[in-house]
C-alpha cells in the first residue's frame, strides 16, 4: 500500500502520471496545476492550499444538502451491517424502504423503483424497459426515442444515442439506431415566427414532437425523453402549456413520456420531482445525483404501475440489471439524505428564496455581455452575447478564448465553482446547494460581475 502524496508538487506529479479526468483536456494541465479539492463544509469546498470556493454547481448538480454533513453517517453504519448484496432475486431492507419512500414522493402511480448506480444507467434502463415493454405488449416495432436538440442524457451508448450533442457522439458512432431530435425550448433563440409569444413558442415546440412521431411512423416510436428544465444549452424551462401538450401527444400515439430528472429531482426546482413543479405526469422518471446528495452513488427509474404490469405475469422478466444497483450503503445514505430534506425543509428553502436568487442574478443584466438569464428554482443559466441588441453570439474562436482561455479559470480563481459551457451558445450555469440563501447569491453575483466585466474588456 502506498501512502497518499502530501505536497502539492507530489499530488500534481501523480495526477499527471496516473489520473484520467472525465470530459477534460488533459493537455490543459501540462503546465498548470489541476485543482485538488480536499474537503467541503456547507456550500463551500476547499482546495489543498486551503483556499475556499463557493460551490455554485453543487459539485455537478449533486450536493443538494451541502458538504461535510456528519448526520449522513449512514454509510459507515450500513457498511458494517451489510455492505453489499445484489438486487438480483434478493432484496435488502434499505432498498425496500427507499423504494417505498420514493414511490410515496413521486407523482401519481409511479410506484415501482428500478435502481441503478448512475444517471446514464437510469436513462439506458428506461430505453431498454420501453423496448421490452412494447415487445411484450405486441408492439415490437416500437424502438425509437425522441429527445431535444443539445440535451444531455448521459454517456453510455444508449444514453448517448438519446443525447442531442453532435460533438460528443461523433467519436462513438455508429450508435444504437433510433435516436430522433426535436427542438428544445430555448425561447431566447426561438424561430422568428413564434419569437413574440412564449405560449405560441411552447405550442410549436410541443407540436414538433407530434410532427416527428408522424414523420417516423407512430408505430415505431417508443418514448420521448425530456428534462423538466433542459440543462445543456443553459437551463431552458418549459414554456406555459408545453408539457400538457406533450402529454396529450404521447397519449394520442401511445408513446411513453420519460422525464429525465437526473438533475431536476430532489429539490433543484423546489419539489421532489421536477414534473410535479410543472404539473405533468410522466410514465417513467429517471433520477440520480441529488437522491444521495453525492454521499454515495445511486440512480434509478420510477415506473408507472401500468408499465410494470406485463412483467408481473408468468415467466416475464425485465432482462436487465447491474451489480451495484441499489447498493445497501447508497440506499441507506439516500434515506439519511431525505431525512435532512425533511428536517430542514429544503424544498421550502428553495421555494422561499428562488425569487431572490433570480432577482440577484438579474442585476447582472446591466453588463453588456449578459444576454439572457433563465431557469427556475436553484438552477440558472446565463447566456453571454457579443451584442445584446442583435443577440449575436461569439464565433467558435472567441468562444474558445472566452470560456476556456479565461472564464473557467478566472471564476474559479475568484472563488466560485460554476460551469462555463458552450455546448450550445456560451453560458454560465449555476446550481448551488439547496441550503443557500441571500448571502450566497450576493457572493455569486459579486464574483460573476467582476469576472464578466473583465471578460468583456478582453474580447
Ligand atoms: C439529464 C441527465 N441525464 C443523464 C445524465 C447522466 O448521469 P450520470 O453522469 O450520473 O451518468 C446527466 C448527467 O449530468 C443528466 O444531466
Amino acid at each position: 500500500m502506498t501512502n497518499p502524496p502530501e505536497s502539492n508538487a507530489e499530488l500534481q506529479q501523480t495526477v499527471r502520471r496516473n489520473l484520467w479526468m472525465h470530459f477534460t483536456r488533459m493537455s490543459a494541465y501540462t503546465d498548470s496545476d489541476v485543482p485538488v479539492i480536499v474537503r467541503g463544509s456547507g456550500p463551500y469546498v476547499f482546495d489543498n492550499h486551503g483556499r475556499r470556493y463557493l460551490d455554485g454547481l453543487s459539485g455537478l448538480f449533486v450536493s443538494q444538502v451541502g458538504h461535510g454533513r456528519t448526520e449522513i453517517d449512514a454509510a459507515r453504519r450500513q457498511a458494517s451491517e451489510l455492505a453489499y448484496f445484489p438486487l438480483w432475486s434478493y432484496a435488502h431492507p434499505q432498498a425496500i424502504e427507499l423504494a417505498e419512500r420514493l414511490a410515496d414522493l413521486a407523482p401519481g402511480d409511479l410506484n415501482r423503483v428500478f435502481f441503478t448506480t448512475s444517471g446514464s444507467e437510469a436513462v439506458e434502463s428506461a430505453w431498454k424497459l420501453a423496448k421490452q415493454y412494447f415487445k411484450m405488449c405486441g408492439q415490437p416495432e416500437r424502438y425509437k426515442v425522441l429527445s431535444r436538440d443539445i440535451a444531455y442524457h448521459g454517456t453510455s451508448m444508449g444514453a448517448l444515442a438519446i443525447t442531442g450533442l453532435a460533438d460528443i457522439k461523433y467519436p462513438f458512432e455508429p450508435l444504437p439506431p433510433g435516436g430522433i431530435r426535436v427542438p428544445n425550448t430555448n425561447f431566447y433563440r426561438a424561430p422568428d415566427f413564434v419569437a413574440d409569444d412564449i405560449t405560441d413558442f411552447g405550442r410549436w415546440a410541443a407540436d414538433e414532437i407530434e410532427r416527428a412521431i408522424l414523420r417516423e411512423g407512430p408505430a415505431s416510436v417508443a418514448a420521448v425523453f425530456l428534462e423538466p428544465v433542459q440543462n445543456s444549452g443553459g437551463c431552458f424551462p418549459p414554456p406555459p402549456g408545453y408539457f400538457a401538450r406533450v402529454r396529450e401527444i404521447c397519449d394520442t400515439y401511445g408513446v411513453l413520456l420519460v422525464s429525465d430528472e437526473v438533475i431536476c429531482a430532489f429539490g433543484r426546482l423546489g419539489h421532489y420531482f421536477g414534473s410535479a413543479r410543472y404539473g405533468y405526469q410522466p410514465d417513467i422518471i429517471t433520477f440520480a445525483k441529488g437522491v444521495t446528495s453525492g454521499y454515495s452513488p445511486l440512480g434509478g427509474m420510477l415506473v408507472r404501475d401500468a408499465i410494470m404490469e406485463p412483467f408481473t405475469r408468468g415467466t416475464a422478466t425485465f432482462l436487465h440489471g447491474v451489480t451495484f444497483a441499489g447498493h445497501p450503503v447508497s440506499a441507506a445514505v439516500a434515506l439519511a439524505n431525505l431525512d435532512v430534506f425533511e428536517k430542514e425543509d429544503l424544498l421550502g428553502n428553495v421555494r422561499a428564496h428562488e425569487a431572490s436568487f433570480r432577482a440577484t442574478l438579474e442585476k447582472l443584466y446591466d453588463l453588456p455581455i449578459v444576454g439572457d438569464i433563465r431557469g427556475d428554482g436553484y438552477f440558472y443559466g446565463i447566456e453571454m452575447v457579443k451584442d445584446k441588441n442583435t443577440r449575436a453570439t461569439f464565433s467558435d474562436d472567441e468562444s474558445e478564448r472566452l470560456l476556456r482561455g479565461f472564464l473557467s479559470t478566472a471564476l474559479f480563481d475568484a472563488g466560485l465553482v460554476c460551469r462555463a459551457d458552450d455546448r450550445g451558445d456560451p453560458v454560465i450555469q449555476l446550481a448551488p446547494p439547496l441550503i443557500c440563501g441571500q448571502e450566497h447569491f450576493d457572493e455569486i453575483e459579486r464574483i460573476l460581475r467582476e469576472v464578466l466585466t473583465e471578460a468583456w474588456q478582453r474580447i
